[in-house]
């Protein structure tokens, strides 16, 4: 179908095109942060090719390094040495092609779901309002919050939240998806419901989706590939393919089976790390 880009609708549905997902390397990656004076490693030679349209959760305890990694793919900081590339670009900065998602919802409390969402799309100067609104819409409905497109960020549960911030790192249209410990503040239930619609995003959208947490299950559930991380300095100590046909349930007997194995090899690292958990 040829699209007409002179007409308001052609430009919407240009606008929510599927874009190709970027391919990441990770280069001799470290970086020293220093406290009280004194210069620690937080990354310590970190090594990574994620695939275009892959889906990769990054594992280990609090303090290895999980976050500041996803902020230097995010350009949010810089690494002291090595380089990290996108579709072979080196990353110097914050970008649109590369989203971040927070675990602690960061939504803007007087504006309605709406007016979240709308946000991202602030910077796209190929878009007047009417048009924002409309590519707004079209993911308030991808995460499921249609009936509430007009709401009270106060109005909302905690996993109604999270969806609207997924909308809003989803909204720019990026190439990459990063996400901090996103859901970890929910209860159970609900993080079911979105591990699922996030399998169906994620296949619908096809983003490269870089994904930190330390619930090992939760990450048998999504990745393709899980990562194991050890601190003291961060590294990578082992990864896992995971072959679980999709769309993955968290409560799936060989899910758990997956899981089980990891959380042994990650308890070992410790181990020898001498890291108490
Ligand atoms: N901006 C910073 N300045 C100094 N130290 C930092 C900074 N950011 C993180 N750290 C330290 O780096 C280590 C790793 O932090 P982080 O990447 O947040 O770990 P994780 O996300 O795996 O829990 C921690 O010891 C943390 O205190
Ligand atoms: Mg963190």
């Amino acid at each position: 179908m040829q699209a007409n880009l002179s007409t308001p609708h052609a430009k919407v549905a240009a606008e929510l095109k599927i874009v190709p997902p970027s391919k990441l390397v990770i280069e001799k990656v470290s970086k020293e942060f220093t406290r009280d004076g004194k210069k620690f490693t937080v990354l310590d030679d970190i090594n990574l090719h994620i695939e275009e349209g892959e889906f990769v959760c990054l594992v280990g305890p609090s303090g290895c390094g999980k976050s500041t990694l996803l902020n230097l793919i995010a350009g949010l900081d810089s690494p002291t040495s090595g380089v990290i590339y996108t579709n072979g670009n080196p990353v110097y900065a914050p970008g649109r092609d590369r989203m971040m998602m927070f675990q602690e919802h960061a939504l803007f409390p007087w504006l309605d779901v709406l007016g979240n969402v709308m946000f991202g799309l602030k910077l796209k100067p190929n878009l007047n309002d009417a048009e924002r609104r409309e590519v707004a819409k079209y993911y308030i409905y991808l995460v499921g919050l249609e009936r509430f497109t007009h709401s009270a960020i106060h109005e909302l549960s905690g996993g109604m939240r999270q969806r609207v911030a997924l909308a809003r790192s989803l909204a720019p249209n990026p190439n990459v998806l990063l996400m901090d410990e996103p859901f970890g503040a929910l209860d159970a239930l609900t993080r079911e419901n979105l591990y699922r619609d996030l399998q169906k995003i994620w296949q619908q959208r096809k983003k490269t989706i870089v994904f930190v947490t330390h619930n090992i299950r939760e990450a048998v559930c999504l990745g393709d590939r899980v990562l194991l991380f050890s601190p003291n300095p961060g590294k990578i100590q082992e990864e896992f393919k995971i072959d679980l046909p999709r769309l993955r349930d968290i409560n799936n007997s060989n899910l758990s089976e997956v899981s089980s194995v990891i959380t042994a090899a990650l308890k070992q690292h410790l181990d020898a790390k001498g890291v108490a958990e």
